[in-house]
């Protein structure tokens, strides 16, 4: 029912600069997998197997990632550091990647937008691998999916934050209809701190019906002059069409240094603490 699921890449990582210069935001590795891969490996998890990338220019590494690499296979084999490439053949043995550049940036609603020739006329799962997501007995994605698959509309996962920080978000606000749902009524891209009373803030995981692209080519710039997908949201949630999910899970920001550092914390925890500990091979 969800097949594809869409990843905005095409942003420059200013954040990360110079280590962004060259490498895809995307790439940079928490502990031994890059940023992006946690998201595919997310999606995998709720058994979505097409993943459309939306790139940009010098994005090819990405590619190259979900690819075969036949020298580097070759000299491994055989050998115990083979062991450190399964999860990522698993990936390219089960999964479909499909690419479509953004040539210009013009926010995260014009990213969409520029997937719509991947997706077609289908409803999608949307993953921003800034947003490190580990979920809670099952992934962030599975969990929405299930909610999708009784509710039939558009899902954005949302989890409250301080009040000083609500303007790094889109901020929800709606009624509570229990099983961790809201109903949205308005969303608001981003909102000066303090101007309202809302915490409850969007994360990088969405499903969307796919009346998304038809709303979206008709948006004009909105916060910061981009074209907004929250905007576009809101003309569903205007028609009752938009549910915010309470996950259950522990979502990191590496979109910023802090919370990169605190992910990598968090992986290495779990890498040293699993049986079958990488480090020691
Ligand atoms: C985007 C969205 C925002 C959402 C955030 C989650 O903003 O526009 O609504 O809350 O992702 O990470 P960005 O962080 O790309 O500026």
């Amino acid at each position: 029912m969800i097949r594809k699921c869409l990843f905005p890449a095409a942003g420059y990582g200013t954040r990360f600069l110079p280590a962004t210069k060259v490498l895809p935001k995307e790439m940079l590795p928490v502990c031994t997998k890059p940023l992006i891969q946690y998201g595919v490996e997310e999606a995998m998890e709720a058994s979505i197997y097409m993943l459309a990338v939306v790139t940009g220019r010098g994005k090819y590494t990405l590619e190259n990632h979900f690819d075969i690499s036949y020298e580097l296979e070759h000299q491994i084999k055989g050998t115990i550091k083979e062991k450190r490439l399964a999860d990522i053949r698993r990936i390219i043995d089960r999964c479909e990647f499909i690419y479509v550049r953004q040539h210009e940036m013009k926010g995260l609603g014009h990213a969409v937008l520029t997937g719509e020739s991947l997706i077609g006329a289908e409803p999608f799962a949307v993953v921003l691998a800034d947003d490190l997501c580990f979920g809670e007995g099952e992934g962030v994605l599975s969990q929405m999916k299930a909610v999708f698959s009784k509710k039939r509309q558009s899902i954005v996962a949302v989890m409250d934050v301080p009040q000083s920080e609500i303007s790094s978000y889109g901020i929800v606000l709606g009624e509570e209809i229990g099983d961790n749902l809201v109903r949205v009524n308005r969303m608001i891209e981003k909102p000066a701190s303090g101007s309202t009373d809302s915490t409850l803030a969007v994360i990088g995981r969405y499903i969307l019906t796919e009346d998304i692209f038809a709303i979206l080519k008709h948006i004009k710039p909105g916060s910061g002059g981009e074209i907004q997908l929250t905007d576009a949201l809101n003309v569903q949630a205007e028609k009752g069409g938009v549910l915010a999910y309470r996950f259950k899970g522990t979502r990191y920001d590496c979109g910023s240094l802090h919370g990169f550092v605190e992910a990598t914390n968090a992986v290495y925890r779990m890498l040293s603490n699993a049986p079958d500990n990488q480090f020691s091979i």
